[in-house]
């Protein structure tokens, strides 16, 4: 019998969050050290089994409603494909992703899901980076709502992305790094769902459209410049902008106490810029160190109580 794996990293947002919605600038990475995997199986009994160990879940497609995004990712490879008759299947995903932590979880699973089921019903058309990426982007809505297609940009082609979410398509751009950037990420802890958080800064941004369309034009201006700089090697000002995209990201109430908290232990210690990544208002910071920093700040988050800090190489 048949069996097809495959894989997705997690990813972070460097600079942009939330201003990506709104058609500005972002910039984004994978994060290769945890990933979602996804093994398709052959089966002798009738039916699609959706199996998740991690999150304690075992039940058929059949009784999966429409908002399940595992069923999802099954059922929009089925009808990109024009299946006239389902395969008798077992799907098993398996993720390292912390869920609801700004990490991508829910794309990566849905991307590695989605490519496995491509390559296993052998439509390689539909393997490729740029579909998985928009068959993620499907499931990806039903997350939350009004995503800008940056998480499943980055996950399905797992390269460091230049992302403007613009119509007809997306602009996607890959770029050169003069020097290797070190970043710690580093969990709060507190979950937060993207949905919530994107769909609440919506209500803020219809309540004050100026404020907030200032606030997306100042992180807009920030991705654009950091672009600049991490082609031009400057780690300093690279650092400095992340600060500045903090300052904004605060300003548009995604940040909490503990992200704060954390991103002053990082700063105390060293680092030359932190900044929440992702959704916010929980999930994960990140800070920008050097080589001969990384090991005081590092110790500085697990003091504070983190339980890991991963390291995410920019190169
Ligand atoms: C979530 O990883 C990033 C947000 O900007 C939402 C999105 O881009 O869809 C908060």
């Amino acid at each position: 019998m048949a069996k097809t794996t495959a894989t997705a990293p997690g990813k972070i947002i460097l600079f942009g969050e939330h201003a990506v919605v709104y058609g500005r600038p972002a910039i984004a990475v994978p994060l290769a050290q945890v990933r979602a995997t996804a093994e398709i199986d052959d089966s002798a009994k009738k039916g699609i089994r959706l199996y998740a160990p991690d999150l304690g879940r075992d039940y058929w497609l059949r009784e999966a409603n429409e908002k399940d995004p595992f069923a999802q990712a099954v059922r929009v490879v089925a009808r990109a494909a024009d299946l006239k008759r389902m395969p008798d299947l077992t799907v098993t995903v398996r993720s390292s992703i912390p869920i609801a932590s700004g990490l991508g979880s829910g794309a990566a699973m849905a991307a590695a899901v989605i490519r496995a089921m491509a390559k296993h019903l052998e439509f390689s058309e539909l393997a490729t980076d740029g579909q998985v990426s928009d068959l993620t982007y499907q499931v990806e809505t039903l997350l939350h709502g009004t995503p800008s297609g940056i998480d499943n940009t980055v996950v399905a082609y797992e390269k460091p992305v230049f992302f403007i979410r613009e119509q007809p398509r997306n602009k996607i751009e890959t770029f050169s790094v003069f020097q290797p950037l070190r970043f710690l990420v580093a969990d709060t802890g507190v979950v937060s769902t993207t949905k919530k958080v994107v769909g609440d800064v919506r209500r803020r941004w219809q309540e004050n459209p100026e404020q907030f369309e200032r606030i997306f034009d100042n992180c807009g201006r920030i991705a654009m410049a950091a672009r600049v700089e991490i082609e031009d090697g400057n780690v300093s000002e690279i650092g400095r902008l992340m600060v500045e995209n903090q300052f904004y990201l605060k300003e548009m109430t995604v940040s909490s106490l503990e992200l704060e908290q954390l991103i002053g232990v990082a700063m105390s210690a060293g680092a030359m810029g932190a900044k929440l990544s992702g959704a916010g208002r929980g999930g994960n910071m990140i800070a920008l160190v050097d080589a001969m920093q990384e090991e005081e700040v590092k110790n500085a988050l697990l003091s504070a109580g983190v339980n890991h800090v991963l390291t995410s190489v920019l190169a």
